[in-house]
């Protein structure tokens, strides 16, 4: 059985004095036992105080990002291990920020995603159009191409630790989201990808989220479609108030 899951990418915000502010509303909102999984993934430096202060709630903490080395010269980055050793077990891979400020390319990522899988790691994988794409009828093959270059290469064992996070790029920060038929439309066919490619279970069990301007108000019609398992929120997950709502909109 998928999931549904709720995962706040709080993105470069917050310093320390505001992730405590933040993590106490959270947990003042929060219901003891959620409809849904909720993780929230803050900065490097903030994630070993938020798993502190969460580690006695259901929330789950995540990375944004880390390197797809083990270890080594590498100055600046992070590793799977440093990951772990903080209690941090799940990664945010692929985001298109990454992709389009960082140069992550479905190779490099194809590479962090092993890394992670290597390290028993759960990860989010982030992937989407750009409304170029979309204007040129070109989104599923680009999706396909994303999926293909990434992830398929993955044993079937894998994809117990995979969530995937379908993003549209012009619907990430503007405001703008997918309607829920077109979220519902490319969820369903990356779940007939899945089936054709990796098989009927991993479709069936595969949790598939929908980021792109999440809010509370729009939230309880995207979740209710078909292949929507749930929401990477970005903007509205840093209001405890809105998450929360957005969490309980199943
Ligand atoms: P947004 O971001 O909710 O602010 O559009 C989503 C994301 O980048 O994951």
């Amino acid at each position: 059985m998928r999931k549904n899951i709720v995962a706040g990418n709080w993105k470069m915000n917050n310093d320390l004095a505001e992730t405590q502010e933040l993590l106490s509303k959270l947990k003042l909102q929060m219901v003891k036992e959620p409809e849904a999984t909720v993780m929230v993934a803050p900065s490097f430096t903030n994630l070993y105080p938020t798993f502190q202060a969460l580690k006695d709630t259901p929330v789950i903490v995540a990375a944004q990002n880390m390197h797809e080395s083990e270890k080594g010269a590498y100055t600046g980055e992070v590793s799977a291990s440093m990951l772990k050793s903080i209690g941090i077990n799940t990664v945010i891979i692929g985001h298109s920020e990454r992709r389009a400020y960082f140069n992550e390319t479905n190779d490099i990522l194809a590479k962090k995603v092993q890394t992670a899988i290597d390290n028993e790691m759960k990860v989010i994988f982030c992937f989407g159009e750009e409304l170029d794409d979309r204007r040129s009828n070109k989104h599923f093959d680009l999706v396909e191409t994303q999926l293909k270059e990434s992830l398929f290469q993955l044993p079937q064992s894998a994809w117990s630790k995979i969530i995937l996070a379908y993003e549209p790029v012009w619907a990430i920060g503007t405001g703008e989201t997918a309607s829920p038929e077109q979220a519902q439309e490319m969820h369903k066919h990356v779940r007939d990808l899945l089936n054709k490619n990796v098989g009927k279970e991993v479709a069936e069990n595969t949790s598939i989220l929908y980021g792109g301007s999440v809010k509370p108000n729009n939230a309880k019609e995207i979740f209710a479609k078909e292949d929507v398992d749930g929401g990477l929120i970005g903007g509205a997950s840093l209001n405890a108030v809105d998450f929360v709502a957005i969490v309980n909109s199943f």
